[in-house]
This record gives structure tokens, C-alpha cells and sequence, in this order.
């Protein structure tokens, strides 16, 4: 039995905040249980729902120094859908009321910690890993720590580790002095070719540069952070690693995501029935977020961390002449307050026909990706995205800009052919995105029979984890050897 660990700062259904969640939740259910003993690292936050924090368990709790302090390491487990979750419990290091905070050094400070103490915890609850597979800069301190201070040890002697991209945009950085004293590395890790960069100190360049091997989740994006734009400084080191580099596309729960049998949503539905039953989830929907309740509009739905790498600049310039046309636009999402405000000023504007709610809910989530009639995505860069992943499986058409994982999921409809699975555009540009929301309007208003058949193509393609999930089990089996 081969047994590999995930590390992560988040984690479907105890903790989430974006795609990262819903990966770390559910891809490990699809490993080949007769070969693969998967387990999970989470923080235990504070702000987690009571009813998850009900089903862990207490396992153990030990002292672990830390910036020259005696610091608590509780050990939570639970076991949810076949999976084994622990949990690191320190009250200290995760109160608030949210995962994260904007205060960088106490983020690097709680994230050091967790990664240090989930190494910590492995000989407590007798798990040794063949393989440590991190997530995001939260957790690039580990593969240097296991060729560092946790290197002299039997127990973690041999222990291979994955670094996976999962955004590019967020690395753990602060200066080189801040970095040294929480990490306890010493000033040999901070040149260029190492944790240095600049004048700082980087935690994913750490994880990039020890880790046995690095994946990101779409093959554009693999390509993509090669390049200057969407390197993010950190173009150099990916291109020197580049054959230990691999894209591998993200893809979603299809037990969690199914319009047959989603108990959010008001009707369900099939390839098989969609043009009948769908429409009823638009309805229901139109009424609930008070739209004009009219079966012909055209609605289009967005949901998203309202952040600059989704696009809204496009939208934002477009949205007034994008209103005149006869469309609804329903937007679910947080993140920065511009585009909140934004919103919120466009659902006054055009009461009726835009709806912005501006919170977090799994359930009108769902309820979009369910009632919708088009998706729209327009991102600037996009690591994966799993939200027109959704899209496709509820057939709602993805309208998208060709980056990263949307380039590599979404078919654009060809007519002539009678291809594609929805609808893209290729440069960062509010016209290209506006002309091609009036595309897919004129094939929804005067084409409908082969706006169906989109649909039915939609549905038919496969985006749930089974071929993707071969692809990490490959990777380790090579790793492991
Ligand atoms: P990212 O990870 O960059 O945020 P993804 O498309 O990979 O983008 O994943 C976003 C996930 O977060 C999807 O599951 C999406 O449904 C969910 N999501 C984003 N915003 C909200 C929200 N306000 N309410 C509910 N779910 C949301
Ligand atoms: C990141 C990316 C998103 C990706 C998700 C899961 O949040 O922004 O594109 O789908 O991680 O890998």
C-alpha cells in the first residue's frame, strides 16, 4: 500500500474559500483505494462550522517549538466519505473569523507553523507518507524542511514531495530577516537560487525549488507560468525545473455536482430531459432573486471571488451596453469592495434584470449553475477554474476567455462543424468578450435547436476526476519507484 499525504490550507466540506477546497476534498476519493492509503492535513480553524468541528476526534497533543516558544500542536481526526482527515488544532495560530487574513506576516507565521507541526505530527499518529503532496505556498516550506531539519531522522529519511501550483499569484512573501526568524532557516537558503528572491524571502520559490516534483492544474497555465506575464516573478525558476513540471486539469465531485440528484436545487434533471426540465430551475430561480419572471430571457450567471484575475474589468466596462441587450445577468460572490460596489450599483440600475448577492452560499451556487442558461468566465488568467466546470455539467454554456484551464476545458462552438461545448474569446479586451456574449444570444434566440445541441455536448464531456486521478497515481508510483 502506497500511502501519500495531502497538506492544505483548505478543504471541502470543512473549509473553503475557492477552488483549492473543492480539490483537496474530493480528489483523494478517487485514488485506487487497493493501492493508495490517502490522508489529509488541515488547520482546525475556529471559524469552521460547528457541525464539522462535531465529527473530529481527538487524537493527540504535544509541545513544539517555534520561534523559540513552546508551542501547542493539538491532533483532531475524522473520517469523512472514506478519507482520513486530521486536523491541527492551536488557537493561537487559527482564530478569526475567516481562514485567512490580509496581514502577511501572521499568515506566513500560522502557515509555517501548520506545515511544520503536520510534519511534526506523522510519527504521533503513525503514518509515514511515501509521499508529501503540498498545496499552494501555505504549505512550499515542507519540501524544504524535509531536506532540511526533518532530513536527519529515520523516520522521514526518503519521503518524496509534490508542490502543486494551484495559483501562481499568492506566494508567502516577506523580507529576508521576518522569513529567517519564522522559518529558523538559516541564511544559506535565502540566496536567489533558493528562497531568495529579491530582497525577500518566498515560500512556494522554497516548495518550488526542494519539491521532487511540481504540477499545475491545467496544461496552458503549466506553459503559461514559463512566461513572464504570467510567471509572477517566478518564470525562472519553472523554466529551470521544466522537466519536473507537469499540467494536470482539475476536475470536479460528480456525486457532489449532479443536476439528477443535487438536493439544492429545485428540479432535477438529465442529458436526456434537460429540455424540459431545466427551464423549471430558471423559473424558480427568476422568482426567488426577484428578475423578471419570463422563460425566454436569456440568463447569465457568474459566481466567483470577486477579484482582479476573473475579469470584472471587462464586465465592468461592459455591463451598461451589455444591459441593453434582452439578457438577465445574476452574480453570486465576495472579494474586493470595488467590484462588490459595483455590482450592488448595477442590480439598483437595472432592478430586475441584474441580480448581485454579495455573500458566500453553496446553495445558490449550485442553483446558478442550475438555472442559468449561459457562464460567464472572461478571467485574465486562470490557473483551472472549476466553476465552468460546473457549468458544463448543469449544461449551462461556459462563455470564457481563452487562458489556463479554461482554454483547455472549454471547446468553442464551431457551426460549421457542429463542435464545441461553449463559447471564448482570446484576448484580454471588453470588446472581443462583449461580441462574443452577443454570439452565444444570437444562437440562444434565433438557433435553439443547435443551442440544445451544444448542451447535449456539454453534458456528454467528461470532467470528473477519473482521468486526472490516474495521472497523480502515475506520478507518485514513478516518485516513489
Ligand atoms: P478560484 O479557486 O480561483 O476561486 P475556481 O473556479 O477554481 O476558482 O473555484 C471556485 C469555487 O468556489 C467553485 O466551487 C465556486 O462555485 C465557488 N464559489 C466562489 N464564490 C462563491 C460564493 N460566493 N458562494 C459559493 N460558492 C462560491
Ligand atoms: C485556484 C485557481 C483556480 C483553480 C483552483 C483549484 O484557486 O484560481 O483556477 O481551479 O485553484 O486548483
Amino acid at each position: 500500500m502506497k500511502k501519500i499525504l495531502f497538506v492544505a490550507s483548505e478543504g471541502v466540506p470543512f473549509i473553503k474559500t475557492g477552488g483549492l477546497a473543492d480539490v483537496v476534498g474530493s480528489l483523494p476519493k478517487y485514488y485506487d483505494k487497493r493501492y493508495f492509503d490517502t490522508r489529509v492535513i488541515l488547520p482546525k480553524y475556529m471559524c469552521m462550522k460547528q457541525q464539522m468541528k462535531d465529527l473530529m476526534h481527538y487524537k493527540a497533543h504535544f509541545y513544539m517549538d517555534f520561534m523559540g516558544q513552546n508551542e501547542y500542536v493539538g491532533v483532531l481526526e475524522a473520517v469523512y466519505d472514506g478519507t482520513t482527515y486530521y486536523f491541527i488544532d492551536n488557537e493561537k495560530f487559527f482564530n478569526g473569523n475567516s481562514a485567512y487574513s490580509d496581514n502577511v506576516v501572521e499568515e506566513i507565521s500560522k502557515f509555517v507553523f501548520f506545515s511544520k507541526a503536520a510534519l511534526s505530527i506523522l510519527p504521533v499518529v503513525d503514518f509515514r507518507p511515501d509521499v508529501i503532496h503540498c498545496h499552494d505556498w501555505q504549505t512550499g516550506i515542507i519540501p524544504v524542511y524535509l531536506k532540511e531539519r526533518f532530513a536527519g531522522g529515520d523516520f522521514y529519511r526518503g519521503i518524496k514531495s509534490v508542490m502543486t501550483i494551484h495559483n501562481l499569484k499568492f506566494q508567502g512573501v516577506y523580507d529576508i530577516k521576518t522569513v529567517k526568524r519564522i522559518t529558523g532557516l538559516d541564511s544559506s537558503y535565502f540566496t536567489p537560487d533558493k528562497l531568495g528572491h529579491y530582497k525577500d524571502g518566498n515560500l512556494l520559490k522554497g516548495g518550488l525549488t526542494y519539491a521532487d516534483a511540481i504540477t499545475t492544474v491545467s496544461q496552458t497555465y503549466a506553459e503559461e507560468i514559463k512566461t513572464t506575464f504570467f510567471g509572477e516573478k517566478l518564470e525562472g525558476i519553472l523554466n529551470a525545473r521544466a522537466n519536473d513540471l507537469r499540467g494536470i486539469v482539475n476536475g470536479i465531485d460528480y456525486d457532489e455536482y449532479n443536476p439528477a440528484t443535487d438536493t439544492y436545487i429545485t428540479n432535477h434533471y438529465s442529458a436526456q430531459n434537460f429540455r424540459k426540465e431545466k427551464i423549471k430551475n430558471k423559473r424558480a430561480l427568476q422568482k426567488q432573486l426577484g428578475l423578471v419572471e419570463d422563460d425566454k430571457k436569456m440568463l447569465i450567471g457568474v459566481v466567483s471571488r470577486l477579484t482582479g484575475q476573473k475579469g470584472f474589468d471587462l464586465i465592468e466596462y461592459m455591463m451598461d451596453e451589455m444591459c441593453q441587450d434582452d439578457i438577465q445577468l445574476v452574480v453570486l460572490g465576495t472579494g474586493e469592495e470595488r467590484y462588490e460596489n459595483m455590482f450592488r450599483h448595477f442590480d439598483w440600475k437595472y432592478h430586475g434584470k441584474v441580480s448581485a448577492n454579495i455573500y458566500y452560499s453553496e446553495e445558490l451556487s449550485h442553483r446558478i449553475y442550475a438555472s442559468c442558461d449561459a457562464f460567464l468566465m472572461p478571467s485574465l488568467f486562470e490557473p483551472c477554474g472549476l466553476s465552468q466546470l460546473m457549468a458544463l455539467r448543469y449544461g449551462t454554456l461556459p462563455i470564457v476567455r481563452e487562458t489556463g484551464g479554461l482554454r483547455d476545458t472549454v471547446q468553442p462552438y464551431n457551426e460549421y462543424e457542429g463542435t464545441g461545448t461553449g463559447f471564448s474569446f482570446c484576448n484580454y479586451n471588453a470588446h472581443e468578450m462583449l461580441a462574443t456574449v452577443r454570439y452565444a444570444e444570437k444562437i440562444y434566440y434565433n438557433r435553439k435547436r443547435d443551442w440544445n445541441k451544444i448542451i447535449d455536448r456539454a453534458m456528454a464531456v467528461d470532467f470528473s476526476w477519473k482521468t486526472s486521478a490516474l495521472k497523480y497515481q502515475e506520478m507518485y508510483d514513478w516518485l516513489i519507484g
